[in-house]
């Protein structure tokens, strides 16, 4: 084999591989980030279930004082980490952020309910499911009351 052909071999064998990783990426299970539709639906998600959470007398009361679009920013970076997205979370741990809060299982769970009902209308139910399933471990630590 003269030393061109050779050349020529080993060009077309690196190109092959760079095909090859450049399927496996595009192949590659989409995150549940990438899924729920990344940040844009995950503001949408968290905006509606906080300013559904800040109007409902059942569970309004943690709310006031709060500066609402920190507070909305903050949740959104901390769920795209936890579904697989590139942000980061700066915040507090939820036992340090909810301690004084004093919320009971009932608000947790209403809480929740207005994720749920945001959630229904934004994303997939599977989707859905996998994002609750992450949630509901945390209220061990937000739930102290
Ligand atoms: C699974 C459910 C929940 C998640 C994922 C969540 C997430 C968060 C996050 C990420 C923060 C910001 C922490 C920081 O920036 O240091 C926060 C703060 C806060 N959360 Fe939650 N939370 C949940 C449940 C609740 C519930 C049930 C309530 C009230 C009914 C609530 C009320 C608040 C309030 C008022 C703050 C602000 C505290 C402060 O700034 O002093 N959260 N939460």
């Amino acid at each position: 084999m003269n030393k061109s052909v050779l050349i020529v071999l080993i060009l077309l064998l690196s190109s092959c591989a760079q095909m090859q990783s450049s399927f496996t990426t595009a192949n590659a299970t989409p995150s549940l980030f990438e899924r729920i539709g990344g940040l844009p639906v995950l503001s949408v998600v968290v905006s509606e279930t906080i300013d559904n959470s800040v109007n409902d007398p059942k569970i309004k009361r943690s709310f006031d004082g709060i500066k609402l679009t920190t507070l909305k920013q903050s949740v959104v970076d901390q769920l795209c980490v936890l579904t697989g997205g590139s942000c980061v979370y700066e915040g507090e741990t939820m036992q340090n952020s909810h301690r004084d809060l004093k919320i009971t299982t009932a608000e947790f769970e209403l809480f929740v309910d207005a994720f749920r009902t945001s959630l229904n209308r934004h994303v997939g139910e599977r989707e859905k499911n996998e994002l609750l399933k992450i949630l509901a471990p945390m209220k061990r630590d937000i739930v102290t009351d």
